[in-house]
């Protein structure tokens, strides 16, 4: 074997001896095997070998990846059981203490976060809509304007379910956008709608997970405008973060199913982290004028009906308003995280700025 390739597995069988654990292990699987990690790398420089190299090369470093994946999951197996094995020592249920105070249930922050939006959409005037978790492609790609081949697939790190039947071609939903295509299908314009809820996709580290969630938002009527888009989203901002003057940007971007398509930014501080000071610029969600094409795929005439959507990651929304670093915790059911960031279940949506 050449000698990147034996460095690159001493490296990673090494770092594994000295993981201990999980997020060590973790950090270790993505820097290897990760979209942007070493091996990664290597594989993506076969492309520029001609044929006989890439044989010889491919061939090694699938080897190297087959090797790596095994010892990376046997390691973390080793890892799993040695923290359950520890915490089962450690931990001991005094079963005879008597109950103090009625413990009390929270709101978990996403939740939490999903009460705000939904509060201060509804009192622009929206409904909230829902789609189904396991989605057809149709719905998730094909009728938002990303056919079969469409680059825009393959960012999405699709879960693709195997055939049932005739039900071909499902997936786990990776963006709430299809519940757009269920409500123009389903009712008459005017449309004012938000969709919250799970999607997914198959990537994993400190700001992404398998699972997470989105909320949509669609709009449709006689008439709309950009200008529309732009008051809406900039009033939903505002309230959200509890900033009257919150600096909103919006940027030029491409969704395939609207045009034109823009990213919206938020002013924060690089530095200190602080929302609406500084100089810097956050990107948080994605916006557009409905491309015509979707309309027409749901039976409305582009010439008679226009209309604006906009989709938003409901965690990164309540990491950033709550200064909570790493999206993984989310989903740890840890009861001290619980404690420490959810809500009274019966405190109203914390809007201090009104609605
Ligand atoms: N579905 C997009 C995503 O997951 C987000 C998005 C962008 C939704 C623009 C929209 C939109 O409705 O208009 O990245």
């Amino acid at each position: 074997m050449s000698d990147d390739v034996d460095t690159l597995r001493q490296d990673c069988l090494a770092a594994l001896a000295e993981a201990t654990d999980q997020r060590a292990w973790d950090a270790i699987r993505v820097s290897f095997l990760g979209k942007s990690g070493r091996l990664t790398g290597l594989l993506k420089q076969l492309g520029r070998m001609d044929a006989e190299e890439r044989k010889v090369r491919g061939a090694q470093l699938n080897r190297l990846r087959d090797e790596l994946t095994r010892a990376i999951e046997d390691r973390g197996r080793e890892i799993e059981t040695a923290a359950l094995d520890a915490r089962l020592a450690a931990e001991r249920v005094d079963i005879s203490v008597p109950v103090v105070e009625a413990a009390r249930g929270g709101l978990h922050p996403v939740s939490q976060a999903v009460e705000e939006i939904t509060a201060i959409f509804g009192a622009m005037g929206f409904t909230v809509a829902e789609g189904p978790d396991i989605e057809t492609d149709w719905h998730n790609f094909s009728a938002l304007n990303t056919p079969e081949h469409h680059a825009a697939r393959t960012d999405h790190d699709t879960f693709y379910l195997p055939p049932e039947g005739d039900d071909r071609n499902r997936v786990l939903r990776t963006q709430t956008s299809g519940v757009q295509i269920r409500t123009m299908l389903g009712q008459k314009p005017p449309i004012r709608i938000i969709a919250p809820g799970r999607t997914y996709r198959a990537d994993h580290d400190a700001t992404h997970s398998p699972m997470f969630h989105q909320c949509e938002g669609l709009v449709i009527d006689q008439g709309i405008t950009l200008g529309h888009l732009k008051g809406t989203l900039i009033e939903f901002l505002r309230v959200f973060f509890g900033k009257p003057d919150l600096p909103v940007r919006f940027r030029a971007s491409y969704f395939p199913f609207t045009e034109p398509s823009m990213e919206v930014d938020i002013g924060w501080s690089r530095k200190t982290g602080e929302i609406g000071g500084g100089e810097d610029w956050l990107e948080v969600l994605g916006s557009g004028m409905v491309h015509p094409r979707v309309l027409a795929n749901c039976g409305l005439n582009p010439e008679e009906w226009q209309g604006f959507a906009f989709g938003m990651g409901i965690e990164r929304l309540s990491m950033l308003k709550n200064g909570i670093p790493d999206l993984r915790s989310f989903y740890e059911s840890d009861v001290r995280w619980l404690t420490h960031y959810g809500t009274d279940p019966l405190a109203p949506a914390l809007l201090h700025e009104g609605i």
